[in-house]
């Protein structure tokens, strides 16, 4: 069976003031897959989630998405045409309950918008109970369920990064991008946070990944992206990337410098 391709990032390109951040970097990612970008420290990896979810424009290269051309679209045009994310450091609303984090990211997809999530106003009354009800059903399945009504703040650090997937998820986007979901994470968390893509990928969800913790990386990607310094130093499977000289060299060059 013939894989659809999802997203084909071609040979982008930015810089800040002086610095190359990016320098023709392409990715391709197949529907139901999970692809993860690694490379050292400054590599240009949160830079090309930044640039897929117009955070930033480019200076060169294109961007599609399901046949869309989406590269220096508005962030809600991304959202809306099916990618959302996650942030290398968790971006939640901590003085909300569990539920109301995850009614945001429903929100994002509604006609009634951001605020009517929060100042509950009877007029949306409808439309939120549906949501609700899919918010429900979301944190059961992820797991989330018995959290439901505590505040976002009170959750384990590793279940505060599952909340923040499950907010990616309610925006109904298919393609979800994880900026390092690992990070500061126990060996215990990391194991169970593989689980948990595992499992939203057969939610129907397809994942690009930044990580640096390798034993995720290796475990659970089909395919990995190496960039260094901005350019693309390999891309294969994991066993081939485990063995790539240059990129042992990127990383040991990481250390040497440290
Ligand atoms: N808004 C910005 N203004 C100026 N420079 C930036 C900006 N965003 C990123 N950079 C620079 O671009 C380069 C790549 O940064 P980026 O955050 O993409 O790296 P990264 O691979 O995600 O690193 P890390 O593993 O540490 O998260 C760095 O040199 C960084 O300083
Ligand atoms: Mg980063």
């Amino acid at each position: 069976m013939k894989k659809e391709v999802m997203l084909k990032i071609e040979g982008i390109k930015k810089s800040f003031g002086g610095i190359l951040a990016l320098d023709g970097v392409s990715l391709e990612l197949n529907e139901g897959e999970i692809v993860s970008i690694i490379g050292p420290n400054g590599a240009g990896k949160t830079t090309v989630f930044n640039i897929l979810t117009g955070v930033y424009t480019l200076d060169e290269g294109s961007i599609i998405f399901k046949g869309e051309e989406i590269q220096n679209k508005a962030p809600i045009h991304i959202v809306k045409a099916g990618i959302s994310r996650t942030f290398q450091n968790i971006r939640l609303f901590n003085d909300l309950r569990v539920i109301e984090n995850v009614l945001i990211g429903a929100h994002l997809n509604t006609k009634y918008g951001f605020f009517s999530a929060i100042f509950r106003n009877g007029k949306f009354k409808e439309e939120e109970d549906r949501e609700a009800l899919r918010a429900i059903e979301l944190l059961k399945a992820i797991g989330l369920d018995h959290r439901r009504d505590e505040y976002a703040s009170n959750l384990p650090y590793g279940e505060q990064r599952k909340l923040e997937i499950a907010r990616c998820l309610a925006t109904g986007a298919k393609l979800i991008l994880l900026d390092e979901p690992a990070a500061g994470m126990n060996p215990k968390e990391s194991a169970e946070l593989m689980e948990f893509i595992k499992k939203i990928r057969t939610m129907g969800y397809t994942v690009l990944m930044i990580e640096h913790d390798m034993s995720v990386v290796m475990n659970i990607s089909d395919k990995i992206y190496v960039i260094d310094h901005g350019k693309p130093i390999a891309n294969g499977l994991p066993e081939e990337i485990a063995v790539n000289e240059d990129v042992i060299k990127a990383y040991l060059g990481g250390v040497a410098n440290a």
